[in-house]
């Protein structure tokens, strides 16, 4: 990496700050996002771009409606996708499969010889956003996780459960205990990502398994606790599964992803829904923050002070953990005033999706 010097820094640094040795800019590696929702068809064309502009790859969630579950719906997901990104931009999506109850093993042995499936997603059933043919009982994918096991395939794993007795703040951890430590066990070859990691338990139980798994971390996590969703009123965009936490969580996940573990990575979940259906009585869960991705993280790591640490975080640690190489282009990254929309539109619809903006100053551009 390459960090340049703000001019005014030794200024700055001959002041007591517990922020980040200032830089005017940041070389990195052009970074990946292990985490991404495009969706299909109207909503894809208006987004893919921004993920392409950012990301070298990105790791696609199969939560279309119906679900990617077939090797040749991936297949023709993926060129959907290649074709919505614009022509200039290199962009490489990588395809996961849905896991439902009874997942066929040979469909996922064959996807990922073809080269089409990198990962097959958990969700459990009912856990979030399009999530009705998810996993009802870990017994019945039993079969197709050993088949990845076999194969070498990861485990990318929303980390909630869905009882209803479960408090919603604290699904999350009762996740690690009561299906991922036994999931562990019951698979001892297979590798997982705990995906958008909310509490320290998270962080923890990633921690505790080094060589096993590794978790994503979003820049709205890191960004706000779960008062920020009710400042003033409910804010319907700051609404996200699993939801925030805690400021003790919040932290928890900065120190994580700015301290020099290679577990943990870069994964936006940048999720779009059209503003209507975020600001109504019923509004769906989910952040846009793919305009905005890098230029959070980049905040983030400038905050902490950690700024050399973003290059691993966002561009060495994800593809190690899916042993792929890490992308050759170099991005930089400028300390300025951010610009971005605030909300995109998605014309074939007449609607527009609203930009994630945390609620504390983002100083960079990309
Ligand atoms: O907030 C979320 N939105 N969490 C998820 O797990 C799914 C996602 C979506 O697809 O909208
Ligand atoms: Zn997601």
């Amino acid at each position: 990496i390459n960090i340049g010097a703000r001019s005014g820094a030794s200024v700055e640094s001959a002041m007591p700050s517990p922020i980040a040795p200032s830089a005017a800019s940041i070389t990195i590696r052009r970074p990946d996002d292990w985490h991404v929702h495009l969706r299909d068809g109207h909503l894809l064309a208006a987004c893919a771009v921004h993920t392409a502009r950012q990301f070298g790859r990105a790791i696609i969630m199969p939560n279309l409606v119906p679900p990617v579950t077939k090797v040749a719906e991936a297949s023709a997901y993926r060129e959907r996708i290649r074709a919505a990104v614009p022509k200039d931009l290199r962009f490489e999506p990588l395809m996961t499969c849905y896991l439902t109850d009874g997942a066929d093993p040979a469909e996922l042995t064959r996807g990922k010889a073809e080269g089409v499936w990198v990962a097959a997603k958990l969700y459990p059933a009912h856990a979030t956003t399009n999530s009705a043919h998810g996993v009802t009982s870990m017994d019945r994918v039993a079969k197709g996780l050993e088949a990845m096991e076999k194969a070498g395939m990861p485990l990318l794993v929303h980390g909630e459960v869905t009882d209803p007795d479960v408090d919603i703040f604290d699904r999350e951890a009762v996740f690690l205990d009561k299906v991922l430590a036994p999931l562990l066990k019951r698979h001892p070859g297979l590798k997982i990502v705990l995906e958008h990691i909310t509490t320290r338990e998270g962080v923890a139980f990633v921690e505790a398994h080094p060589g096993r798994l590794g978790g994503t971390i979003t820049p709205h996590h890191l960004s706000y606790n779960r008062n920020a969703i009710f400042k003033g009123g409910i804010r319907p965009h700051f609404y996200c599964l699993p939801i925030a936490k805690r400021e003790e969580h919040r932290l928890a996940l900065r120190r994580a992803a700015t301290s020099d573990s290679t577990q943990f990575f870069l994964g936006t979940d940048t999720a779009p829904h059209t503003t209507d259906t975020k600001e109504c009585a019923c509004g769906c869960a989910g952040v846009f923050n793919a305009p905005v991705a890098m230029q959070v993280y980049a905040q983030i790591f400038a905050e902490e002070g950690k700024l050399d640490r973003l290059e691993a975080f966002a561009s060495l640690n994800g593809p190690a953990f899916y042993g792929l190489p890490p992308n050759e282009e170099r991005v930089t990254l400028r300390a300025a005033t951010l610009d971005a929309p605030d909300h995109i539109d998605v014309p074939a619809l007449a609607k527009i999706i609203t930009v994630f903006r945390p609620d504390t100053p983002v100083d960079w551009s990309f």
